[in-house]
């Protein structure tokens, strides 16, 4: 029994440590012109651009919007640090403008493949933020974008090596 109360006193010594700020991953911010966001290079219309901000943006971009409460628990914010690192190593919206046309083509590629079986936003995140939730209809909507893009970047891609 003391070995057992031992055990519960160092996890919980552990999770009282790990809430000390310093150990908080710094936020995913930053003050810079948004000027390689995808919207600089691509067509973009609104409503699409909406459903990005609204349900990729948090992990997929540079600028996670609102942190909620308990992101400051830990090791939630490992957690979620994790995740928006990962993600924007796959694709990162606020760099798409940078991308050459060939990983341009190939994440759009993506893109609709994650819409078509309605992979993305991540579960785990849509639990707490429904508002970042797609209709049927938005991962329609985001899909066909998506294979406009990849149509159009070919197409440039054959105008080039036509002249
Ligand atoms: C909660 C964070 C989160 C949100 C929100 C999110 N993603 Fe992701 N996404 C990830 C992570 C993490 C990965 C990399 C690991 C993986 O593939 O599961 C990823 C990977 C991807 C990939 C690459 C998949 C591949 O083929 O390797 C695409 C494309 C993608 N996401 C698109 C989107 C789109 C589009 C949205 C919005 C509709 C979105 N994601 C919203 C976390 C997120």
């Amino acid at each position: 029994m003391k070995k057992m109360k031992k055990i519960l006193f160092g996890i919980a010594a552990f999770f009282f440590i790990i809430q000390i700020p310093l150990f908080t991953p710094e936020r995913n911010e930053t003050d810079a012109e948004p000027e390689s966001d995808i919207a600089t290079a691509y067509d973009v219309p609104m409503d699409i651009l909406m459903h990005l901000y609204n349900s990729c943006y948090d992990c997929h971009s540079n600028y996670t919007r609102e942190y909620p409460w308990y992101y400051h628990i830990q090791p939630v914010s490992w957690w979620m640090n994790l995740h928006i690192q990962q993600a924007k190593k796959e694709l990162n919206f606020s760099e798409f403008a940078n991308y050459p046309p060939e990983k341009a083509t190939k994440k759009f590629e993506e893109i609709q493949e994650m819409m078509e079986e309605r992979k993305m936003p991540l579960k785990s995140y849509l639990i707490m933020h429904q508002d970042a939730k797609l209709s049927s209809e938005e991962y329609r909507d985001l899909t066909e974008w998506a294979i406009r893009m990849q149509e159009e970047l070919r197409h440039k891609k054959d105008s080039a090596q036509a002249l």
